[in-house]
Parts: C-alpha cells; structure tokens; sequence
C-alpha cells in the first residue's frame, strides 16, 4: 500500500449478515496485518442501528465469534477506529447529502461503494450516488451476486447501474476468484512449463468441479427458494472456475488481458438443446437424511420453504467447450447443499497410458486442487512398490499450502477488497464474461420452467441423487470421490 492507496470504503447494507459474517472480518484481518493505510475510513450505512457506538456494539459482539482465536480485544479497538456508522436510507436521495459531506470531509482518495444489498435497490443507489456527485474519479462501485434471475434481468440492473458508473468503475465480485488456490491455479499452470503442453485433449481425459455444501438453505430460504443451485452456484462459482482452467495463457496479468481470455471459453460453452438438459443435467432437491450422525430435515420441511417447492438444491452437469484445446473433453460440474462433505475441488483427469506394461489398467495420473476444506494441490502418480514383484500403487505429490508457506492464507473476501482499493479489475467479472454465463445457463432454467419433472430426491448426507454418478459413468468415468 502506498499513500495513494487512501480510501473510503462505504458499506451498504452496513447491518446486514455479509457485512457482519464477511466484510468487517476481512477488513480486520487486513487491517491487523497492517496492510490498510492508516487514514483508510470504513463507512457502515443502514437503518437499524442509531449511531456509530450502537452499531459497533452490535458489530463487536458478532465479530468476536465470526473471527474466533483471530480476535484480539486492542486490535479490534485500534481497528474499530476506523468505523463510523451513518443513518443512511439507501433508497432515500436526501439521506446521500450526509454521505456526501462525510466523504467530502476527505479529498483525493478513492471511494469504494460496496453494494451489500438486494440487487433491485443498485439502480436505486447508484442513481442517489450519482445525484451527490459521488460517482465521478476515484469512486468504484462493488456488485453482490445474485446479479439478476436470468440474462434479461441482469441486463436491466448492469444497464441501471451503467447510467452513472463506467465498466472501470464497476466491480462484480465473485468471492471463489479471490479463493488462494484458484490464484494458485492460474500461477501453476502459467509459471510452469511442464503443465501446459499436457493442458488439453490430448492428455487430458476429463475434468470435475465440484463445490458440495453440508449446510442445507439455513434461514435463507425466501431467497433460496427463488434461486435454486443453479443461478445460486453454477451460473457463477463454478463457471468461474471452469474458465480458469480453460482459458489461454493471457497475454499480460492485466485486468483486461485475463479477462479477454475467460470470455473466449464462456463463448465456446456448447450450447445446451432441451433434449441436452435432459441426458446432460441432473437437478436434485435433498430430502431428510443425516449429516455427520444426526437427524436434518428435507428441503420441503424447512422453514420458509413452500410446500411442494420445485427449487433444485443440486446441480451435476456435463459441460463442453468447442475450441481445439477441449474438443471432447467433458467438463463435469456438481453442486449440492446437505450432501456428505463440505469440500471444493478441481480434477484434471489426464489419459490412460497407450499400452499397459505392467499388467492389469491402473489409475490415471490425476491432478487434484482443493479449495476447500483444506488448500492444497495433489498429484496422483503410479510408482513400484518395494519388493521382488513389479506391483505398481497410485501415490501423491502433496502441495500443502499451509505446510510449505507458513503463513496465514488470506480469505477470498480479504484479497478483493483490497483489489478493489488498489483498483486492480483483474479477479472480477467483467459484464460481457457475465451476459455469456447467464446466455449458457439460460436454455438449462428454460428447460426446468416448461417442464413437469420434480426434481430427483437424494437423501441428506449421501453424494446426491444416483443420476449424478450415472452421468459420469456414461462417459467411462466416475467421480473422484466415488472412484
Ligand atoms: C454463496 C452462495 O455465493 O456461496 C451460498 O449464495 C453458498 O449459498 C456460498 O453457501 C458458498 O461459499 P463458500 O465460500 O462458503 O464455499
């Protein structure tokens, strides 16, 4: 950070659980680590708190639990300095005169409005902001997903917000590309040599993304209900990922340079018939089961939920990218919430070997990259065992990354929040890489709307329903956890 690096960063939705279970957290982290400058003002607006003591009171309280053994009472003091809280309605233009005079009080620095809202009040905001002047320089503007329910929708609030914030301006976050292994992903395969001639169809067989949930919809229901897994976790998450690992090696780390690259392989997405969501797309909904021993409900008897709900909790598909790298090569992706474990990864499958020297098949050579639980990226190779007889046994090169660095991994909120003080567009979606996810996923919604099917069941606890495993085994392949 260098002295130029002086900002606000105003809060909406300043009450609100992101804020509370995400933002201040990873701003405290940052702030800790004394990576925020010294003059940066964290700006907090809502309604149900009075003033900055009642609201740092409620955030306090909540911090304490949200950042565990991290939580140290002088830190949170010194860091809480930084706090002021404003009684701002977002969607009342009289309230920004308050705003306005707050951030005025301090010139030359940039202004980070973070959008932590329902995305109907963007337009709403960025219009009000715009009112007061608080659109023009150094002001950026960040987007919470969801951004819209379809290509229609999100098209309307991108062109609301345009009115008044230019694309430089605008930062759609996407928190799985501020993940440490996903940066860690694109440093592997652009600064190395030895993966990329092997990065394509020849070598590769398929390749799996999965994010599974134990959670089920919690008490966000309303919302979930409306959503489902596939705008809540395919349209976005995992299609990111997915271009990450497609993507040509960019010409430059430019914001723009990686992002040209993402948009190629969203455009070279096969587009998917009604007949392909039906043999290609598995959608599932969890009834009660257990999670780690112990009783859960099904989706329908949550609280919240409408009876005889059609809303998908899981997603497994199969993805195609038409472009000389990845003919052929299946992409399977899979969500779920309420399924065996919570983990994410990414699975590059490589080839069989062309003849098999030593007897019977053995297990491809795998490469696996685990976001979650734990960060790490695992090679699957065969070696010999020791003895007389040539038997051959898979075994991994590990990359532990809390092992090898020793040092704490940043939270993906933590690393684009500061992107977005620096400026730094790179990790964030660009609106054309937006309207290609949203036209790709747009037939599989359309598919869903006209159709009668209820979604298959899968009990709470399992990996989903068996229709998941039977699409991969149609392509001779099962997934990395079943196989
Ligand atoms: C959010 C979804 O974007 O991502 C949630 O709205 C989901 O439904 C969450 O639980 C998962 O994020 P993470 O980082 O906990 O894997």
């Amino acid at each position: 950070m260098t002295p130029n690096d002086a900002f606000d960063m105003v809060l909406f939705g300043g009450t609100g659980d992101l804020v509370m279970r995400k933002l201040l957290p990873a701003l405290y982290h940052q702030h800790r680590d004394g990576n925020l400058p010294k003059s940066g003002r964290i700006i907090c607006l809502g309604r149900s708190a009075t003033d900055t003591a009642a609201y740092l009171e409620k955030a306090h309280g909540l911090a304490k639990g949200y950042l565990g053994s991290d939580y140290e009472a002088a830190v949170w003091d010194e860091f809480a300095s930084r706090i002021h809280f404003l009684r701002v309605d977002a969607n009342n233009a009289d309230d920004y005169k308050l705003l306005a005079d707050t951030l005025n009080e301090e010139q030359g620095r940039s202004r980070v409005f973070y959008l932590s809202t329902a995305p109907d009040l963007f337009a709403g905001i960025s219009e009000n902001l715009a009112k007061v002047d608080l659109n023009k320089g150094n002001s950026r503007v960040v987007l919470e997903k969801p951004l819209g329910h379809d290509l229609a929708s999100s098209n309307e609030i991108n062109d609301a917000v345009a009115r008044f914030f230019t694309e430089q301006q605008i930062y759609r976050i996407d928190h799985y590309l501020g993940k440490e292994p996903v940066l860690n992903l694109i440093a592997l395969r652009f600064a190395n040599t030895l993966l990329e001639p092997l990065w394509r169809r020849e070598w590769i067989r398929d390749v799996q993304i999965t994010v599974t949930e134990q959670v089920g919809v919690e008490t966000r229901a309303d919302f979930y209900d409306k959503t489902g897994a596939l705008r809540d976790m395919i349209q976005n998450h995992l299609v990111q990922l997915l271009t990450i690992v497609a993507m040509e090696p960019p010409a430059s780390m430019d914001g723009d340079a990686v992002r040209d690259e993402k948009l190629k392989v969203l455009r070279a997405l096969k587009p998917l018939s009604p007949e392909d969501v039906h043999t290609k797309v598995v959608r599932g909904q969890y009834r009660a089961g257990a999670i780690n021993g112990k009783p859960v409900p099904g989706y329908q008897e949550e609280p919240g939920v409408p009876a005889g709900s059609n809303c998908e909790t899981f997603v497994a598909l199969k993805a195609e990218i038409q472009t000389w790298r990845w003919a052929g090569v299946p992409f399977f992706l899979r969500t779920g919430k309420r399924l065996q474990d919570r983990l994410a990864e990414i699975v590059i499958n490589f080839r069989e070997t062309p003849t098999s020297l030593f007897g019977r098949t053995h297990t491809p050579n795998r490469l696996v990259i685990r976001l979650q639980p734990d960060e790490s990226v695992r090679l699957y190779l065969l070696a010999k065992e020791p003895g007389n007889q040539v038997r051959l046994r898979p075994v991994h090169l590990d990359l532990d990354f809390k092992e090898t660095f020793k040092t704490r991994a940043p939270e993906a909120y933590e690393r684009l929040l500061m992107d977005v003080i620096r400026g730094d567009l790179s990790l964030f979606v660009r609106r054309d890489e937006q309207r290609a996810a949203w036209r790709w996923v747009e037939p599989i919604l359309d598919s869903w709307e006209n159709s009668t099917e209820a979604p298959k069941p899968y009990n709470a606890g399992s990996w989903g329903p068996a229709a998941a495993s039977a699409l991969l085994s149609r392509d001779g392949v099962s997934w990395h956890e079943e196989s």
